[in-house]
């Protein structure tokens, strides 16, 4: 029998002594199911080698490349992926910012970026801040990837003549969905007959249920990039850390990444993360186990009390994105449920396009908070009960 239930553990008392993000954004009266955090305390292996650390007084500069050899035996028994090589990496303060790192070295200022939209708000504005111009290859009407929408984006983008970047997210956020081995092939194939350097965020990638296909491990995927780390999965991103992966035939561009770099992770970042990647995987099944029970949750109360929105089932992470368009509520259903219902979700606006009439929940939390969270915006309907 399964006891460990990470997010099961904490009451809604519990979660609002919380000084994160998450819980202080709101008022008291508003049930926070926005940003992704999760409502869960680390696992324990996590939190006892932070503890001795700081007891320790080992709270220097981070050392050693034991991060990313963690993640390579990670990806190797659980995805068996084996083509990590420690060699190929470095290190960043957090996904973001390697992933803008990494387009400095592959683009120059004013060169194209292909998304995906609606694809997660700061892939426009980190792109944009590095001087970067958007493309749009917006996903299809079923949130996965469009490889026509792409082919024909990679063509507008190249068309200037300079080098194109896409900028790929595995698995999508928000829609949740994992790309498969047969459409990330095609991804591979259509980048290299158009000249695009492929930049991939998997930052979610250690939640996908089953079988999630890592960019790197796909033929032809060679001169790509990744950036990953277990802040999402094991709830780390108050403790900065990430990894940098190049493919064989980007170490080279790797070896161009200015070192300043190296110093955004912190040290108990490091700690944490090769912590919960060697002994955080009980725990980290147990965090899927749950969701899959939110998942399942959540599909019987929308069909309960929000009939009107629609949900692609997506559960490649703990995002789901709620299609509100017939629910009457304009736009930005977002600012009703958090007005009128007092509950928080992402609005899809800033999501890009596509995002419109969408709202994005975080079910990372209690069974209760979810069910309060669904019965709350049903209220804002006038949906029955
Ligand atoms: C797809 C994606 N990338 C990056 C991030 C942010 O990661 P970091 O805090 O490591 O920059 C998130 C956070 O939710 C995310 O969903």
């Amino acid at each position: 029998m399964r006891h460990l239930h990470p997010l099961r553990d904490l009451d809604e008392t519990t979660l609002r002594a919380r000084t994160s993000l998450k819980w202080r954004e709101y008022p008291p009266d508003v049930l926070p199911l926005w940003v992704a955090e999760m409502d869960v305390v680390p696992a324990r292996p996590v939190v006892d080698a932070l503890k001795r650390a700081v007891e320790s007084g080992d709270t220097g500069y981070p050392h050693g490349n034991g991060y990313a050899e963690a993640l390579a035996d990670f990806a190797a028994d659980r995805w068996s992926w084996t083509g990590l090589d420690p060699q190929r990496t470095a290190y960043a303060a957090d996904v973001m910012t390697g992933l803008s790192e990494v387009l400095r070295l592959v683009s120059a200022p004013g060169d194209p970026v292909v998304v995906n939209p609606p694809v997660y708000p700061p892939f426009f504005g980190f792109t944009e801040h590095a001087d970067r111009t958007i493309v749009e290859a917006p996903l299809g009407e079923d949130g996965r990837l469009d490889l026509g929408a792409l082919e024909a984006a990679f063509l507008t983008a190249g068309a200037s003549g300079s080098p194109v970047t896409y900028l790929l997210c595995n698995p999508h956020n928000p829609t949740a969905v994992a790309h498969t081995m047969t459409e990330l092939t095609a991804v591979a194939a259509l980048a290299a007959t158009h000249g695009v350097r492929v930049v991939v965020d998997e930052i979610h990638g250690p939640l996908v249920p089953g079988d999630f296909v890592p960019y790197l491990s796909v033929p032809g995927a060679e001169d790509a990039f990744a950036v990953t780390s277990a802040s999402k999965s094991w709830n780390l991103a108050g403790l900065k850390a990430a990894v940098i992966i190049a493919g064989e035939r980007a170490a080279g561009d790797l070896e161009r990444l200015p070192e300043i770099v190296s110093h955004g992770p912190s040290h108990l970042g490091m700690i944490a993360h090769t912590v919960a990647l060697r002994e955080g995987v009980a725990w980290l099944d147990a965090v899927q186990a749950d969701l899959a029970e939110n998942h399942a949750l959540l599909a019987e109360l929308l069909a309960a009390h929000l009939p009107g929105v629609r949900w692609a089932q997506g559960t490649a992470t703990y995002l789901a994105w709620l299609d509100c368009r017939d629910l009457g509520l304009g736009d930005d259903p977002a600012a009703a449920f958090l007005e009128q219902g007092r509950v928080a979700v992402n609005s899809g606006l800033p999501f890009g396009t596509g995002g419109a009439g969408h709202v994005r929940l975080n079910i990372a939390t209690s069974p209760q908070i979810l069910t309060e969270a669904i019965t709350r915006m049903a209220s804002v309907t006038g949906h029955p009960d």
